[in-house]
């Protein structure tokens, strides 16, 4: 497997790749839904080049992007074991070079959910997957279903954009209790790490509504509430039931929906969701 850094080594070893690239972006501290996606593209790819690098324009300035938790040498290990081709680590000088001041936004999607909590963060997650994929020119990118919006806003930027990218989307990782995989559950006390199943309880809820038959869209985001409120440590940031596509919020359930949910428990943020239908 080849560890690269810079931009032309890069370039030299993508274009000594023939057939379908893979691309796993990522910014390191890999847990088993990192892994997923990189054993996904390598079974679906002739190639596989997963990125780590964190990303500072997608950290708001009260999100400490020093404590975001690093181990590249853990990292590599675990993806040599699952024989990609490559690893890029580009540094902050190749990604963002001095006077750096072109950036790329998509709109209306990125405004809900995470984008009304994080009002910068969708533009930092579009400009640094926009200058991946220029650098990588992968065939297909992999990336989880944890980051719902992430990915309905990534898919948006690619159609906009033309990239010539197929999105590949995999299901979310969970632990046995059914917490979703995040490297943010590091953060997380004895006691917190017990009390953040809340959140795959009260999305289990929800879908269970629906699974009886209810289609009021309100009925199920006064159930995740309720669920979460049992939880005196959850303090919620926003509980939805949106198009899946859009992410506009619903009155009555149709097509593919999004349930989805932030919430903080002590000084750490948890995200997740379940798609119906
Ligand atoms: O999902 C992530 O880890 C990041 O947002 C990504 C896509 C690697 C961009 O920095």
């Amino acid at each position: 497997m080849k560890i690269i850094t810079s931009l032309p080594d890069l370039r030299a070893a993508r274009l000594s790749m023939q057939g379908a690239v893979g691309f796993v972006p990522t910014m390191g501290f890999l847990h088993e839904g990192h892994l997923t996606l990189i054993r996904r593209a390598k079974a679906e790819c002739n190639h596989v080049i997963v990125s780590i690098f964190v990303n500072p324009t997608q950290f708001g300035a009260n999100e400490d992007l020093s404590k975001y938790p690093r181990d590249l040498e853990r990292d590599l290990n675990l993806i040599s074991a699952l024989e990609a081709d490559a690893v890029w680590t580009p540094t902050n000088e190749i990604m963002y070079p001095k006077g750096f001041q072109t950036w790329v936004e998509v709109d209306a999607i990125t405004r809900p959910l995470e984008g009304a909590m994080r009002p910068t963060h969708f533009k930092g997650v579009t400009t640094i997957v926009a200058k991946l994929f220029n650098a990588v020119q992968p065939q297909r990118a992999y990336f989880g279903q944890k980051d719902a919006q992430q990915a309905a806003v990534i898919r948006q930027m690619t159609r906009d954009l033309n990239f010539p990218i197929e999105i590949i989307v995999c299901p979310t990782v969970r632990e046995t209790d059914g917490l979703a995989m995040s490297s943010r559950n590091k953060y997380l006390t004895g006691e917190e790490r017990a009390a953040a199943t809340i959140l795959f309880r009260a999305l289990s809820a929800a879908k269970d509504l629906y699974e009886g038959g209810e289609r009021n869209a309100e009925k199920l985001r006064i159930k995740m509430r309720e669920i979460l409120a049992s939880e005196p440590r959850a303090q919620v940031q926003y509980v939805s039931c949106a198009d899946y596509d859009s992410l506009e919020e619903l009155d009555v359930i149709q097509g593919k929906t999004l349930l989805s949910m932030a919430v903080m428990l002590g000084k750490t943020r948890l995200i997740d969701n379940f798609v119906l239908g």
